[in-house]
């Protein structure tokens, strides 16, 4: 069977499992809460909690302080699916597995993605502490998550990773933390590959290619999200 085909028979099965447990919710936007975000499923109303480990196909995530579960409930008006916890290359997944998730979104209606990581500043006048709403991204992993799919007359092979993550929700973002008096940075991401952190000379060399923060996640799930016309945004909470 092609990838294509295994791809959607998954998807298809895991879909089915997730519908089940979440009833008539019928979430509009997806939430990936990385490293420190987590507590913010607390908030989400009428909640339903589904380990990964419940959904077929889906990796479990290994990384400390990710619990590894999708929420679906309301917050802030809007149904949600949110993932407690992400999953990243560095565990040992492909970034097709990184991106399954996002894929499933898709499947049950979702059309919009917020997406937080913790990342590291390049750009000398960050600060720890400092939100960053990613402008754009640079892929340093060697890695997409579309690689393999044939291309079957509807889903082409190459896509667009213009405006990757959408102006118009960056806007947003940057009235709404004007409004609330949060100060934020907006910059480019790098995404590498991990576990370890960068070198001396790496993050010499990545300033030179026009990185602002690294990180270790967000560019798999960036890059699908493109690919299935799903609008991104995504802001870095720069903890060194
Ligand atoms: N590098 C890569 N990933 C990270 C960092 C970093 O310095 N900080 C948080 N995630």
């Amino acid at each position: 069977m092609s990838q294509r085909n295994v791809l959607k028979e998954n998807l298809a099965e895991s879909a089915r499992v997730l519908r089940e447990r979440i009833g008539d919710r019928r979430p509009e936007v997806g939430m990936i809460l990385g490293s420190g975000l987590g507590p913010l499923a607390g908030q989400i109303e009428d909640a339903v909690c589904v380990p990964y480990g419940e959904v077929p196909h889906m990796r479990t995530s290994t990384a400390t302080s990710h619990v590894g579960r999708f929420v679906c409930g309301v917050l802030g008006g809007k149904c949600v699916l949110a993932m407690q916890g992400r999953l990243h290359g560095y565990e040992g997944n492909t970034a097709q597995e990184v991106a399954y998730p996002v894929w499933l979104m898709h499947e049950l209606g979702v059309d919009t993605l917020f997406a937080t990581n913790a990342a590291g500043a390049i750009n000398e006048s960050y600060r720890v502490g400092d939100f960053c709403i990613i402008e754009d991204h640079i892929n340093f992993t060697g890695r997409n998550p579309v690689a393999g799919l044939e291309p079957d007359g509807i889903a082409f092979r190459f896509f667009s990773m213009l405006d990757a993550y959408d102006p118009a929700l960056r806007r947003l973002a940057r009235e709404t933390a004007d409004e609330l008096g949060i100060s934020y940075q907006e910059g480019v991401y790098l995404g590498f590959m991990g576990p370890c952190y960068e070198t001396v000379a790496e993050i010499r060399a990545f300033a030179g290619v026009g990185a602002d923060a690294v990180g270790m996640s967000t560019v798999p799930e960036t890059m699908v999200c493109n690919y299935l016309g799903m609008k991104v945004l995504a802001v870095s909470c720069i903890t060194n």
